[in-house]
């Protein structure tokens, strides 16, 4: 874990709150630890993310399909796929003040590469650094912490009659990833649409994890969405297809606008038992540091051979041209979408000097800004100004998220329109009624103003939107 920008990330958390982005979940109570609401510009910067990534892993390929499974299945999926038994994370408990820690961020505070360690590792460790008096908690700095103990990630919810007691029969889960829907699914996409291999499946959802340490706003929440794509293959091409995948989806982030000085390549060393690779992408955020955003792992055939052994189909494919049977091995992408949204605002929040003036400006790449084109009469108190204006904004609003705005004036308009990351303004003054029939466009990034006629103006913004 990085060193934490605390004043960087500070700003940016109560930017998002005081402009309509992200709020805590269910404040007038107090709170709901690790958990968020998107107001309007979030909830729309969310979508388009998600739209850039579903274009680039669905439409411009022939070879992925799209699956959007129930949160809710069958709890036997959560013990076939090993999250039940040990889906957990490392444990300390301060006995002073009761603050509890994932014990292997703990350990990574002091250097110590903790990922996937074994219990007994993390204790062995944390006692040497006790012995050396240098382990404390992170909130109230005692020393006295207890030994480290496996915490289930797994949320819990019960099916049945309200009056029934709550049992172990009729348990459910909120799933942990996503992907566990697409291999219960594999079969029967296979049998509807006839895939040739290798082909994969994709999805975006929620997943639910009972994080120890929610933490870093929207980084790490206990409910999060994921966009996850499952690769079914021969293993015999799964290295060729990994270093594909991994070419793959690095160009999504450079497709964004995410420059590769900001993006790195991280191999895990220790896996899985069924893993054979698994690497991160990792976003140096401004405010948190260099981070995780997105894993890709060669998973084996762990999954589809797990299902197939505790549901009893068969889960195996039929290769007729080569005769062969085989379990089909899994390669995964698997991104978390909110940390996208965090990595895009992260990147995008910038305060600039404006002659005399400051701005913050959102500089968002323009296809995933939330609003596309704001429309402003030049003076809110004439009509004829006014009635023109709502014209063009009921022209515009059938191809771009549109706003109309004639609060305060123009000056301030573009203020609020930069911080939300607004890539064209659109003012109508007297000249666009009485003379040229044309509007003044200008641009977020470079404040330039050009003049464009009235019947040019989706074309333009469009083209310049690509
Ligand atoms: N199916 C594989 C899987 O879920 P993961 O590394 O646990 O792998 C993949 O999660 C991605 O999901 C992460 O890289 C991250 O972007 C996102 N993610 C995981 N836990 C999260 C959480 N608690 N909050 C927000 N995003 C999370």
């Amino acid at each position: 874990m990085s060193k934490i920008n605390d004043q960087a990330f500070q700003k940016l958390i109560s930017f998002c709150k005081s402009k309509g982005f992200i709020f805590p979940s269910s404040e007038i109570y107090g709170g709901l630890a690790g958990v968020y609401d998107y107001g309007h510009y979030g909830a729309i910067l969310k979508n388009n993310i998600r739209d850039s990534w579903m274009r680039h892993m669905i439409q411009l390929r022939n070879d992925v399909y799209l699956l959007d499974s129930a949160i809710f299945m069958h709890p036997t999926t959560w013990v076939a796929s090993g999250h039940v038994e040990s889906f957990d994370d490392p444990q300390v408990e301060c006995r002073k003040c009761h603050n509890r820690m994932r014990a292997d961020h703990l350990l990574e505070s002091f250097g110590i590469s903790a990922d996937k360690a074994t219990i007994e590792f993390i204790n062995t460790e944390l006692d040497k650094l006790k012995e050396e008096k240098k382990l404390k908690c992170v909130s109230c700095g005692s020393s006295d912490i207890t030994p480290a103990k496996k915490f289930s990630l797994m949320v819990k919810s019960n099916f049945g009659s309200p009056t029934d007691a709550l049992s172990e029969e009729n348990v459910v889960y909120l799933r942990p990833e996503t992907c566990g829907g697409i291999y219960l699914q594999y079969k029967n996409t296979v049998d509807s649409l006839h895939p040739s291999f290798p082909f994969g499946i994709a999805q975006v959802g929620k997943a639910f994890r009972n994080e120890i340490a929610a933490r870093q706003f929207i980084f790490r929440t206990r409910e999060f969405e994921q966009m996850e794509m499952q690769y079914f293959l021969h293993p015999d091409t799964m290295k060729e297809n990994y270093e594909n995948w991994k070419v793959v989806r690095m160009q999504w982030y450079l497709s964004n606008g995410i420059p590769e000085s900001k993006l790195q390549w991280y191999k895990h060393e220790r896996l899985a038992h069924y893993a054979s690779e698994a690497y991160d992408i990792k976003y140096d955020f401004n405010s948190i540091g260099l981070d995780e955003v997105e894993g890709i792992h060669a998973r084996g055939n762990w999954d589809l051979s797990q299902h197939s052994n505790h549901s009893g189909v068969d889960l195996s494919y039929f290769d007729s041209k080569k005769n062969e049977k085989f379990i089909p091995h899994i390669l995964e992408t698997s991104v978390g979408l909110n940390r996208l949204v965090l990595m895009f605002l992260d990147f995008a929040y910038t305060e600039e000097k404006v002659g005399d003036d400051e701005r913050i400006v959102l500089k968002l790449p323009k296809h995933l800004a939330p609003i596309k084109v704001a429309v402003f009469p030049l003076l809110k108190n004439k009509p004829v100004l006014v009635s023109k204006a709502l014209e063009i904004f009921n022209q515009l609003k059938n191809d771009f998220m549109c706003e109309f705005d004639d609060n305060g004036n123009v000056g301030k308009r573009y203020r609020r329109q930069d911080e939300i990351g607004t890539p064209y303004c659109v003012t109508v003054d007297f000249d666009t009624v009485e003379k040229d029939g044309a509007v003044t466009v200008r641009d977020r990034d470079t404040m330039i103003q050009e003049r464009v006629k009235i019947s040019d103006l989706n074309s333009y913004i469009s083209n310049r939107l690509k």
